[in-house]
């Protein structure tokens, strides 16, 4: 309760920047450098907060985490196997170009390009969908996944094979197809995932797909489209298919909004929200409102639709996840650990995963959306 009226007064002094105070929280806590994708998320935030402040202590703790876990001198990748494939180990390529861009330092661009070569082997779908991970989950396509592979392999061929046709093609086919079997047209809301081969516990028989919309999949598919919109051919049809995918999902989110909390829950697929068990869960809650402010700021939707229900989601992050330690530093709760299709996919396994305090993933995407906030005033 403390905390909670302390974050109140804070905030409405205006001057709180909840972006270098996780930031600073962080750093004071310390983060184990990995590569992994919850790591990455955070380092995102890091990028923002660098972004925003240019205080170049954010960077200079960043640099040290990526040149003492991940990128070796020789520009290889620490315990990269060259025959794992796996999407969820993509995502760090996002963190390499950005140094190889901030530096010029090949190293970062070799590790990078260590990501795109393998992509080029990854196998798929027989319509052409990377598989969530070999051999674990064959022929699966997951909304996860397209935030962990396809930011990159656009921001790598935005960067470095801009004009190879085919690579915003295949880019494109990821979206198009995850689309056409994950989206339910009636709550413009999408499932986990589909399984082409239908042989999955969960998979439909007829259409492959998982049964419920689980949000903080949903929430890394609406952060993706935000961050390979832009890099886009404006020439390339697939980009117009890109901003509908977009602003249909962004209006089905004004939907699925919690009146009570201006949240999110973890199931979003009726008849769950509000049922026992089920959740206002923080990373997806904080990945909504980031998305729609960024979106906003891209001129992808209209502040006159989505502004003030960003503001009251934005301000039920701060009260109902925002917490404060003894030592001043902020902690972000609620935040469910996993949800995968690896399991029965039923309601009862989601709401048995436990929730983590100061997850990475959850937090990272706060932080992201802090800026956007920021960035505004
Ligand atoms: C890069 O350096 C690491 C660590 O020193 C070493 O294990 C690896 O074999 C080197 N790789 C190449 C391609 O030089
Ligand atoms: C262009 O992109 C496609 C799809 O990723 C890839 O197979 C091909 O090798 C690329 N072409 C060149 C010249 O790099
Ligand atoms: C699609 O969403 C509607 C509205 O929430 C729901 O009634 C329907 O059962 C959903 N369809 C599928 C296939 O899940
Ligand atoms: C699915 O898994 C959960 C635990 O993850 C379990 O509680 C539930 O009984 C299982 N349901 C079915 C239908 O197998």
């Amino acid at each position: 309760m403390r905390a909670f009226f302390l974050v109140f007064a804070t905030a409405a002094a205006a001057s709180t920047s909840y972006l270098t105070w996780a930031a600073d929280s962080f750093i004071q806590r310390g983060v184990m450098a990995t590569r992994y994708y919850g790591e990455a998320t955070l380092y995102e935030g890091y990028e923002a907060a660098y972004a925003l402040t240019k205080n170049k202590a954010y960077v200079d703790w960043y640099q040290e985490q990526i040149d003492d876990a991940v990128v070796l001198d020789n520009g290889t990748i620490r315990g990269w196997k060259y025959d794992y494939y796996s999407l969820d180990d993509y995502r760090i390529g996002n963190n390499l170009v950005w140094w190889y861009e901030r530096t010029g330092d090949v190293k970062y661009r070799n590790a990078a390009d260590i990501i795109r070569k393998q992509l080029q082997r990854h196998p798929r779908t027989p319509t052409g969908g990377f598989w969530h991970r070999d051999p674990d989950y064959p022929d699966q396509m997951w909304l996860d996944g397209i935030f962990m592979a396809d930011s990159f392999y656009a921001k790598w061929t935005y960067l470095f094979d801009a004009e190879n046709r085919s690579a915003w093609d295949d880019i494109a086919l990821q979206y198009d197809t995850i689309e056409a079997h994950t989206r339910n047209h009636t709550s413009g809301l999408l499932v986990h995932g589909y399984d082409e081969s239908k042989k999955a516990v969960w998979a439909d028989p007829v259409t492959g797909a998982a049964p419920l919309v689980w949000s903080r999949a949903v929430g890394w598919y609406f952060m993706s489209l935000l961050e390979v919109i832009p890099l886009f051919p404006e020439s390339h049809p697939g980009r117009a298919r890109l901003v509908g995918y977009f602003t249909t999902l962004a209006a089905a989110l004004k939907r699925a909004q919690d009146e009570k909390s201006n949240g999110w829950w973890l199931i979003m697929s009726e008849p769950y929200p509000g049922a026992q068990g089920n959740y206002i869960e923080s990373s997806a809650s904080a990945m909504f409102t980031f998305g729609w402010l960024k979106g906003i700021r891209l001129g992808l939707i209209a502040a006159d639709d989505f502004l003030e229900p960003a503001l009251k989601a934005y301000r039920g992050l701060v009260d109902r996840f925002v917490e404060i330690d003894d030592d001043d530093a902020l902690n972000w709760e609620g935040t469910v650990e996993v949800g995968s299709l690896g399991s029965n996919g039923t309601y009862e396994y989601y709401i048995s995963i436990p929730l983590e305090e100061n997850d990475h993933r959850g937090a990272g995407s706060f932080m992201l959306a802090s800026y956007e906030l920021e960035k505004r005033h």
